[in-house]
């Protein structure tokens, strides 16, 4: 059985050392070191936009630096947890909710009693004992009870977010690939180490959200091909790690903290909402793309090179691939294009994105961004790679850089 102590240790110095920045784990986040590189070559008075905010690293590092900026994702669990983990927190409120929490606690044996809500995860065994489940139903009840479904409150948010912390830790969750997969066994849990472990984590939580933050950050539900969502505003930096054209779907990654958060209720939605991301083919999303044609839009020859290698690869997927790989740069044209009317004169913009490969065809990620970069009209486009990525030799992770004039 897995040590409490040992497990509890390491969310504790985990949080304390990461901050803010390690509340949620999440398989595809980008490094915060680089992005703080990124931000500190910004002048102090630059607005800063993310236009892919996923877990929020650019609006923290942004804030932490004492600038403002604004972050948009497509999906709104993210937007929710973006606008938690840059809030501004009181300390004596934070006091104030170390009390409530601990009434959770004390209320948890009327919970145990009784049926409660259980999240509509397929296969949901895989992910926690049959054991530990009722007890993580009853410890959200009693959450409910306290504070509500997850809202834009910010500090019961806190709540929800350890609450989060607590699902996944305790799950067979397996965070050591290149997307969530799961562990050999389920860990049973007694309810005296999920309460330790739950305190644990809200004061590893609580202890970083009393970091004070002199930067303004705001997250925004809205979609970047069209970037309706911003309005009129304009920015001076754009710092983001977009969706990589390597059939990642964001939902899937999400899809625990998603049910039990009710961000999520049916599996159905969970295509919907992957087919509205880009690059996303999970479940009646891949449906979806077999009827999907592009509009006369001018995409770079290299695309359509590549695609066309993937078509007259031998697979049976390859027409579907070709298409998925078309969509996926055809979007990011979009979102280019949009992005013009967001910037200002003399802005820079910064994309990490990995190269792909399908059917030994390697999609130069970099290089397609690099032409419709040029096409578009912006200037002082570049690339450099940031680092390897696995040990696949050829794939690498790259930022694409350049300016706008207009
Ligand atoms: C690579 S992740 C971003 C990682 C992020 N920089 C971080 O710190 O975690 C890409 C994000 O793009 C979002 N996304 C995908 N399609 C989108 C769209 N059409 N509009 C806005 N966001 C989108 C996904 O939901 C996902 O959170």
């Amino acid at each position: 059985m897995l040590s409490v102590k040992q497990r509890s240790d390491y969310t504790f110095r985990f949080n304390k050392e990461m901050g803010r920045h390690g509340w949620l784990r999440l398989t595809p986040a980008y490094s915060v070191k680089l992005v703080q590189e990124l931000v500190e070559e910004t002048p102090r008075r630059a607005r800063i936009l993310e236009p892919f905010s996923g877990t929020a690293t650019t609006g923290l590092c942004a804030s932490e630096s004492g600038m403002a900026s604004d972050s948009l994702d497509i999906n709104p669990f993210l937007v929710w947890f973006g606008n938690a983990k840059c809030a501004q927190f009181e300390e004596n409120e934070i006091e104030a909710l170390e009390a409530r929490i601990d009434r959770v606690i004390n209320n948890l044996p009327q919970f145990l009693e009784i049926e409660n809500w259980a999240p509509k995860i397929h296969n949901i065994e895989r992910w926690w004992c049959g054991h530990t489940l009722p007890l993580l139903c009853a410890l959200r009840s009693s959450i409910v009870d306290e504070f509500g479904e997850p809202s834009e409150n910010k500090y019961s948010s806190l709540a929800w977010i350890s609450f989060c912390r607590l699902m996944i830790e305790t799950s067979s969750a397996d965070f050591n690939h290149v997307s969530m997969s799961f562990k050999d066994k389920v860990t049973r849990y007694e309810i005296n180490q999920i309460k330790l472990l739950f305190k644990d984590i809200v004061e590893a939580i609580t202890f970083s959200a009393k970091s004070n933050l002199t930067g303004k950050a705001g997250f925004f539900l809205g979609d970047s091909r069209t970037l309706d969502a911003l309005g009129d505003n304009t920015y001076d930096h754009v710092i983001t790690s977009p969706p990589y054209p390597n059939r990642m779907s964001y939902i899937r990654e999400l899809r625990p903290y998603m049910y039990w958060t009710k961000f999520l209720n049916e599996k159905q939605e969970a295509g919907e909402l992957d087919w509205r991301a880009i690059g996303g083919t999970w479940g009646t999303a891949t449906s979806k793309l077999k009827d999907w044609a592009p509009d006369n839009v001018n995409l770079p020859e290299s695309l359509l090179a590549v695609c066309e290698k993937i078509l007259n690869a031998e697979n049976k997927n390859a027409e579907l691939m070709a298409r998925y790989v078309h969509k996926y740069f055809y979007d990011m044209h979009s979102h280019f294009s949009s992005l013009r009317n967001h910037l200002n004169h003399g802005a820079k913009i910064d994309y990490i994105v990995g190269n792909s490969s399908f059917y030994g065809n390697l999609v130069d990620s970099e290089q397609i961004f690099e032409s419709s970069l040029h096409s578009l009209g912006y200037k002082n486009v570049s690339s450099r790679i940031v680092r390897k990525r696995n040990s696949k030799k050829e794939l690498y992770e790259f930022c694409v850089s350049a300016t706008w004039n207009g």
